[in-house]
């Protein structure tokens, strides 16, 4: 098949934004779309690997060649845009006298301004969301001055479509809003332009997110869900070549985790990680140790390399039987083993995605950013996790940790957990089926994108 109609996707320079963007672009090539994924420098250089044959991948300059090690984060994101805005530029205007012009450019919703360049081409655009619609209903709400803030202990935040939330429901860039400004700004600005975008694509489905959904497809945007952007062979196995991400900032230790996964009885395995940004204090580090050795499962712990030396000395070697700790692993495949009974989880995003679209019951342990809110919807919405409660220091002791496991492992409620994750394995399965919700948003995209 002749691929005619060509686009280009851009991600943000994170493994949590880059991930679902990949994962879509490979359903669109699976639509027939031609496609061009587009990364910047600094991913360049970390990356372990690249993306399908079927995938075009431009590498372009974001100055972090020239970047300090000093530069604020404010700094960092200044220069990305003013780097990038003309790099991008540059590409688009190479692909605009090429064969195949594009015709559009999907970008993160975390970077507007790609729309004026794209229109300056007279290209169309689309920002993609990787995160919870609710999340991002959050923002819009707070950039429309709808939340007042700074937000007193004991609120109770009340939103169209979405259950009152309490301070730490909320996405903590909105409580905290002393601590990263910068961050704060690039999510309350990337509704600034969002009349003059085609879509508005976020990576959810209806079923997962319904009433929130509605409130946005009401609103006057095109909304449309996507997701879950997991790679085919977790759910439909319409592609079988499709069986990871494919493409890593960090090395999996692929063979050791898993044929240590293979050496454990089913649902015995605690499955522990934060994603590939948050960072814990020494305290809860230790604390976090102690617990997952105190739970009494076997446990396969994820901490990053930058994070190793928290760990206390010796860890390593001495939990090799109870415990397995790698800098990295794959993250789905593990999930999809039958000996991970639960995942301890920081509630990024694409974790929570991924652990409900396979079923797996999780312990919440929220660090930042929109996690807070995927953990409230987690326990209180979905029902299939519990909540670690934080003492008076803000930390996750022992005793909580290994209460929480527990529970979820062995407890009544767990088991409800675990049919409750069956179920939403199924809804998820059954929106990126051919027919289902996602796959008929991905259809009319693909319709509309070739007239
Ligand atoms: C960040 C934010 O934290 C998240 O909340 C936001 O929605 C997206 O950006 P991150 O913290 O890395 O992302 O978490 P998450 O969204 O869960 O993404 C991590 C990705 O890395 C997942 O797709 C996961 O499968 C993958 N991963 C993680 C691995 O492949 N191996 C690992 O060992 C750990």
């Amino acid at each position: 098949m002749e691929r005619t109609t060509h686009i280009l996707l851009f991600a943000y320079p994170f493994q949590g934004h880059i991930n679902p963007l990949l994962q879509f672009s490979k359903r669109l090539v699976s639509k027939g779309v031609r496609v061009t994924f587009v990364i910047t420098t600094s991913i360049g250089k970390t990356m372990q690997a690249l993306p399908s044959d079927s995938i075009s991948v431009e590498i372009i300059s974001d100055g972090s060649e020239n970047g300090k090690d000093s530069e604020s984060l404010d700094a960092a994101i200044e220069r990305y845009k003013l780097h990038v805005s003309q790099s991008l530029a540059k590409l688009i205007e190479k692909h605009n006298s090429s064969q195949y012009p594009p015709k559009m450019v999907v970008y993160d919703s975390l970077m507007p301004w790609v729309l004026d360049i794209a229109r300056q081409f007279g290209i169309d655009g689309a920002p993609f969301i990787t995160q919870s619609c609710v999340i991002n209903a959050i923002y819009y709400h707070a950039s429309h001055g709808a939340i007042q803030m700074p937000i007193e202990e004991r609120a109770s935040i009340s939103l169209p479509s979405i259950p009152s939330l309490g301070i730490d429901d909320l996405p903590s860039l909105i409580c905290d809003q002393g601590l990263y400004p910068a961050l704060l700004k690039l999510v309350l600005n990337q509704f600034s332009n969002i009349l003059e975008a085609n879509w508005l694509l976020c990576n959810t489905f209806n079923e997962l997110e319904n009433e929130v959904v509605n409130w946005m497809t009401s609103q006057q945007w095109r909304f449309k869900t996507i997701g879950p952007t997991i790679p085919s062979i977790y759910l439909d196995k319409r592609l079988e070549d499709d069986k990871e991400y494919g493409l890593h900032l960090f090395k999996p230790d692929v063979d050791v985790c898993m044929k240590w996964l293979d050496t454990k009885e089913t649902d015995s395995v605690v499955y522990t990680s934060f994603g590939s940004l948050a960072s814990l204090g020494e305290e809860q580090m230790d604390e976090l140790t102690r617990g997952l050795k105190n739970s009494n499962c076997h446990f396969l712990w994820v901490v990053r390399e930058t994070e190793q030396k928290k760990l206390p000395p010796n860890f390593l070697g001495e939990t090799s039987e109870k415990g397995l700790v790698v800098s990295w692993c794959p993250q789905l495949d593990v999930l999809a083993h039958k000996a991970v009974g639960c995942f301890m989880t920081h509630c990024g995003w694409n974790s929570t995605l991924e652990a409900l679209s396979l079923g797996v019951p999780m312990v919440a342990m929220p660090q930042w950013t929109d996690q807070p809110t995927n953990a409230k919807f987690i326990v209180d919405v979905w029902k299939i996790g519990v909540r670690i409660k934080l003492d008076e220091r803000g930390i996750a002791t022992k005793e909580e940790i290994e209460l929480c496991i527990r529970e979820v492992i062995e407890g009544e409620r767990g088991k409800q957990m675990k049919m409750n994750s069956v179920r939403w394995k199924e809804l998820a399965k059954e929106a990126v089926d051919k027919g289902g919700s996602s796959d008929r948003n991905i259809e009319e995209f693909v319709a509309k994108l070739a007239h």
